[in-house]
């Protein structure tokens, strides 16, 4: 059984609150899992967690079979990624955030592959020039998950990524999350509240007061 992600016996405890109570999961490489359940369940700590931005109080994150503790962290980061639902772009230039992914890399700038990708969320090479003040929140969306993308992670958490958005730009976001699970191998884990990718999804995780329900 190849399992990109496993956790086992996690917990999470803040003061006297426990926020996710004894999860265990396994994610098969190249699964696409949509988690549900309440607001406040304990879905966005757990995508945390995974995405090591957040430390458990016990139990254990496996990537790859190894322990997350052991993997150097910029790298971790750069192998599960984690995208956010309100989306922030830094300085003044979309460039400067799709250079970024290269900047860490220590990689050269590639504009026709960012071409590329933006084409792939309905945008053009124009936009590479222009400002972070004149892109409309969809845009923006798209934008900060193509920095989560150009350079495709073992695993991508998605956490309420659509959410706000309108129909439109829910479905490019959508296409193009599964276009990356589908054809460059990226597991995919989603938090999500959307009827449409809830009733469409083939894999969900219900967590309920910090727990996997069971069904
Ligand atoms: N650092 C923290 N300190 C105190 N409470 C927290 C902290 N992080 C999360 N919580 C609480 O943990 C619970 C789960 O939050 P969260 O994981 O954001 O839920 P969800 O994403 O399912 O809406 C909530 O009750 C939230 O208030
Ligand atoms: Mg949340």
């Amino acid at each position: 059984m190849d399992n990109v992600i496993e956790v086992k016996n996690l917990n999470y405890q803040v003061g006297q609150q426990k926020i996710l109570k004894n999860i265990n999961l396994q994610v098969p490489r190249d699964a696409y899992i949509t988690f549900i359940g309440p607001s406040g369940s304990g879905k966005s700590t757990l995508m945390r967690i995974i995405a090591s931005m957040l430390n458990a109080t016990s139990g254990e994150v496996l990537f790859n079979g190894k322990n997350q503790s052991e993997y150097e962290p910029t790298h971790y980061r750069h192998k599960v990624s984690y995208a956010f639902q309100q989306p922030t772009l830094f300085g003044r230039t979309i460039k400067e955030n799709l250079e970024f992914p290269y900047l860490v890399r220590r990689k050269e700038f590639d504009r026709s592959l960012v071409t590329q990708y933006l084409e792939m969320v309905n945008l053009n090479e124009t936009y590479i020039d222009k400002s972070v003040n004149d892109v409309s929140g969809g845009e923006k969306q798209r934008i900060a998950l193509l920095r989560n993308l150009i350079f495709p992670p073992e695993v991508l958490i998605t956490d309420e990524v659509t959410t706000g958005l309108d129909t439109e730009n829910k479905t490019i976001v959508r296409k193009l999350i599964d276009q990356f699970n589908k054809e460059r191998n990226v597991t995919v884990l989603r938090v999500t509240h959307d009827d449409t990718e809830i009733s469409e999804a083939h894999n969900t995780i219900t967590i309920e007061n910090g727990e996997i329900k069971n069904v």
